[in-house]
């Protein structure tokens, strides 16, 4: 049996985690919501949910003393909570862009810190994106949130004197709730869109497309389970025919990629 902790277990890929692991691990699962907490526990006694807000530091340090409270070891930690911030970067509130790297970078590195001494011998698998490889126009504060996260993880992998293996794993699209939550909490930027109306609705209309047609979560929650039981898992991982395109694209002299990018939306806006 393992000690499990897992952020943003209420939907999506964490909470088909949860469920994977619940039968036969401990399982520590973050919540925010009112409520939240009482349906993770009818999961399975093996639940123990955790109040957690990725935007407080209260909250996370709250969350960690919690956590030392009921275990002294924690044999691995998925931090899967995350938000999508879109919007052109020239019209973007620079406080929108702190929100996302608050809940998609921040509070993940405070967290696992915090962390850090019960995770001796055990690992820490990061849900990056392929927009850690950073080609994604309109998304682009979530494409950095990613792509730091990436960073300072891998950094710390590389200067650690510590017994801890360092995962980031980068889904393509996978068909969760994410996509059509990221419309309503980008609504402003959506109808605000001052030259950008096209690109706008193209934006929305491929989120209402990914939400259903992206890889089943069961996907990347396979992958998950491989790399908790791997004896030497890889710093990193990509999972969906996008996102292995997106790493090789990513590999492209700057200029070139640019072009090929700014081509390729001009034709799907105009479809
Ligand atoms: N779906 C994709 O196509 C895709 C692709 C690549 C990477 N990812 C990444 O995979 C991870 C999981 O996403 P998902 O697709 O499963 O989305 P999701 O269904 O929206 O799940 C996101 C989880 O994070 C929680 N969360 C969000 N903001 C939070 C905050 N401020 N404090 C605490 N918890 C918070 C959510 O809580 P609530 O239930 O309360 O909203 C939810 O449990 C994210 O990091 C995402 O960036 C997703």
């Amino acid at each position: 049996m393992k000690t499990i902790v897992i952020t943003g277990s209420t939907s999506g890929i964490g909470n088909a985690l949860v469920r994977a692991l619940c039968q036969e691990n401990i399982v520590f699962a973050g919540y925010r919501k009112t409520g939240q907490n009482i349906d993770l526990k009818k999961l399975s006694d093996n639940i123990i949910p955790f109040f957690i807000d990725m935007e407080n530091k209260t909250s996370i340090k709250l969350a960690v003393n919690y956590i030392k409270s009921k275990t002294s070891r924690v044999d691995a930690l998925f931090n899967i909570a995350g938000c999508v911030v879109a919007g052109a970067v020239e019209q973007l509130d620079v406080d929108d862009i702190r929100k996302q790297f608050e809940v998609n970078t921040f509070s993940h590195l405070d967290f696992s810190k915090q962390l850090l001494d019960l995770l001796d011998g055990g690992r820490i698998i990061n849900i990056s994106s392929m927009s850690s490889f950073g080609i994604f126009p309109f998304i682009s504060p979530y494409c950095a949130s990613k792509r730091a996260l990436d960073i300072l993880f891998n950094s710390m992998l590389l200067e650690t004197y510590r017994n801890i293996k360092i995962v980031s794993v980068k889904p393509g699209v996978i068909a969760t709730p994410i996509w059509e939550k990221s419309i309503e909490q980008n609504s402003q930027s959506i109808e605000l869109n001052g030259d950008f109306e096209k690109e706008m609705k193209y934006l929305v209309a491929n989120a209402h497309k990914n939400s259903k047609k992206g890889l089943p979560v069961e996907k990347v929650v396979q992958l998950l389970l491989k790399i908790l039981e791997a004896e030497n898992p890889k710093s990193s991982y990509t999972i969906g025919k996008d996102a292995k395109f997106a790493e090789i694209f990513s590999k492209l002299p700057q200029d070139l990629l640019n072009s090929a990018i700014k081509f390729t939306l001009a034709k799907r806006i105009q479809d």
